[in-house]
């Protein structure tokens, strides 16, 4: 009975770490093959919105307009809080904020017309190019987070 309980015992924790060792970490932060397509997708199209709806003002690469227009290349601003850009994208955004250190105080205007596929899709471009860090915003978490705008403001 004793070697029973004993046995037991030792198949319980041997099952532990097995499941504990299946769950891969950076099997997240793969896109799958699907995902990877759909990456090229959104930037695609994003840079077609960026063209139509963002250049004028930050400039086709991305750097911006002297001490008038931020820049989204490499920008602190942006790597800090996806969901505070997302939001700004679609609502605007005014009063003083700080881009790698320097002041900016400028309102940006709203672009109410958006959809959740094209915030979406502008987000991935301009977090995919001139040395933004690689990543794909989706659309369900850009609808979520256009739900939350109001609050954070
Ligand atoms: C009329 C000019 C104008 C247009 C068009 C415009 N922006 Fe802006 N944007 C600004 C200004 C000015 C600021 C700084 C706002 C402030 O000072 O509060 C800004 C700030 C930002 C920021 C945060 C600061 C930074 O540099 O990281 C992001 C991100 C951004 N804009 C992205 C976009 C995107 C994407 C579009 C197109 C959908 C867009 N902007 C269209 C003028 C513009």
């Amino acid at each position: 009975m004793r070697q029973l309980l004993v046995s037991f015992y030792i198949m319980a924790m041997m099952s532990i770490v097995v499941s504990a060792c299946g769950t891969s970490t950076d099997q997240k932060d793969k896109l799958s093959r699907k995902d990877q397509i759909k990456l090229k997708q959104y930037i695609i199209e994003g840079k077609q919105l960026y063209t139509l709806h963002c250049s004028n003002c930050h400039q086709k690469d991305g750097t911006g307009l002297g001490k008038l227009i931020p820049p989204l290349a490499n920008a602190d601003y942006m790597a800090e809080d996806l969901n505070r850009t997302v939001c700004l994208i679609k609502n605007g955004i005014a009063g003083e904020i700080v881009v790698n250190g320097q002041q900016y105080n400028q309102p940006m205007p709203a672009n109410p017309k958006l959809t959740p596929l094209e915030v979406a899709e502008i987000t991935t471009y301009i977090y995919n190019t001139w040395g933004n860090e690689k990543r794909i915003i989706l659309v369900n978490d850009v609808a979520e987070i256009l739900n939350g705008c109001g609050n954070a403001d």
